[in-house]
């Protein structure tokens, strides 16, 4: 296993005491798999990638758990080790594509640091791999490209290129949080089409967080979907879209008209997402529940391999299955 998360709670702290985020997350990720996340906004998704960076920032407390990347918990070692791995064996794209980019710096040259900074080899042989990776990324003229500054280049072309930078070392993950969200839809079908190219290519494993169903169709084998800070259904995405245990996964779908076309974002469903700073005693989702009776309100049911694989945290779904 390349990536496992056990049990991981977060916490932010503010002026207004502690909210919990994330509670007893658990997931893990093989070499070479795409594993997708997705829920409403809120539910906790960029938390879970932050936190296995430790990017957090000071207000928040990963508490229990551990984050064990090949092996090493990530949330032991020291910060020095941390940012070692960041870029160099976790890769990450973030949504907007300019915030990862130095504005003033060319484009040739930013990677070709990267590069420098995560592989043994002269500035001259960086600089050739850096064209290289413009190429791998679909770039035409990457010579071009390559003396350009972010600024100059469109959404899209942008995107790609934090791509590039993101697998310049190449690393073992690629953790990329809405990376088509900003752009429009024939780019994001071709950003993750060279996602898809980069994984088969390198045997990248990548975590991809989306609101998108058609995302979650179109690019993972399994998926997890969040609600409220927890993980309320697990499995393959053919499992999870076909055959959704958990009403909330349920509703999620029954919300989005054509699950076939992937520029459908991902629809409201009923009823208000849960207030954090008041988690209710049972399940996370019975208020907004259409089957929750008063055992799920007092409840709290776990996470349950409900078909082989397959995991829902539903006390109606283990009814089903039982009766
Ligand atoms: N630095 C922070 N300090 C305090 N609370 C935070 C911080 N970052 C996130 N949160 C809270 O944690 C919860 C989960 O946020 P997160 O960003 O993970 O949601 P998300 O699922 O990624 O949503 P979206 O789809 O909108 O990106 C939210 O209630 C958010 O307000
Ligand atoms: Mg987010």
């Amino acid at each position: 296993m390349l990536l496992e998360m056990k049990d991981v709670s977060v916490e932010f702290t503010g002026m207004r005491g502690s909210v919990q985020v994330l509670k007893n997350i658990s997931l893990n990720i093989s070499k070479g798999e795409i594993l997708g996340i997705v829920g409403e906004s809120g539910s906790g998704k960029s938390v879970t990638a932050l936190s296995i960076l430790r990017l957090l920032g000071n207000n928040a407390k990963t508490s229990n758990g551990e984050i064990l990347f090949n092996g090493t918990d990530l949330l032991k070692i020291r910060t020095k080790e941390i940012q070692a791995l960041r870029g160099k064996k976790i890769g990450m794209v973030f949504q907007e594509p300019m915030t990862a980019l130095h504005p003033t710096m060319k484009i040739g040259r930013q990677l070709a640091e990267v590069i420098e900074r995560h592989r043994a080899v002269s500035k001259k042989a960086a600089f050739r791999l850096a064209v290289q990776a413009l190429k791998d990324v679909h770039i035409h003229d990457p010579e071009l490209v390559a003396a350009k500054y972010p600024f100059e280049l469109s959404g899209g072309m942008r995107q790609r290129i934090v791509i590039a930078l993101a697998m310049a070392a190449p690393p073992d993950l690629l953790i990329a949080d809405e990376p088509t969200t900003a752009l429009d839809v024939t780019i994001q079908a071709e950003i993750l089409n060279l996602i898809k190219e980069l994984n088969n290519k390198n045997d990248t494993s990548v975590l991809i967080i989306t609101h998108d169903m058609g995302v979650i169709s179109q690019l993972c084998q399994r998926t997890l979907v969040m609600y409220g800070g927890e993980i309320v259904e697990s499995g393959s995405t053919n499992g999870v879209l076909k055959n959704p245990k958990h009403p909330y996964t349920k509703a999620l779908l029954n919300a989005l008209p054509d699950l076939a076309d992937p520029a459908q974002p991902l629809q409201a469903i009923p009823g208000e997402i849960m207030d954090l700073r008041h988690r209710p005693n049972g399940c996370s989702f019975a208020a907004r529940c259409s089957i929750a009776g008063e055992y799920c309100r007092t409840h709290q049911p776990a996470l349950v391999e409900i078909l082989p694989q397959h995991y829902t945290a539903c006390w109606k779904g283990e009814k089903e299955q039982n009766d």
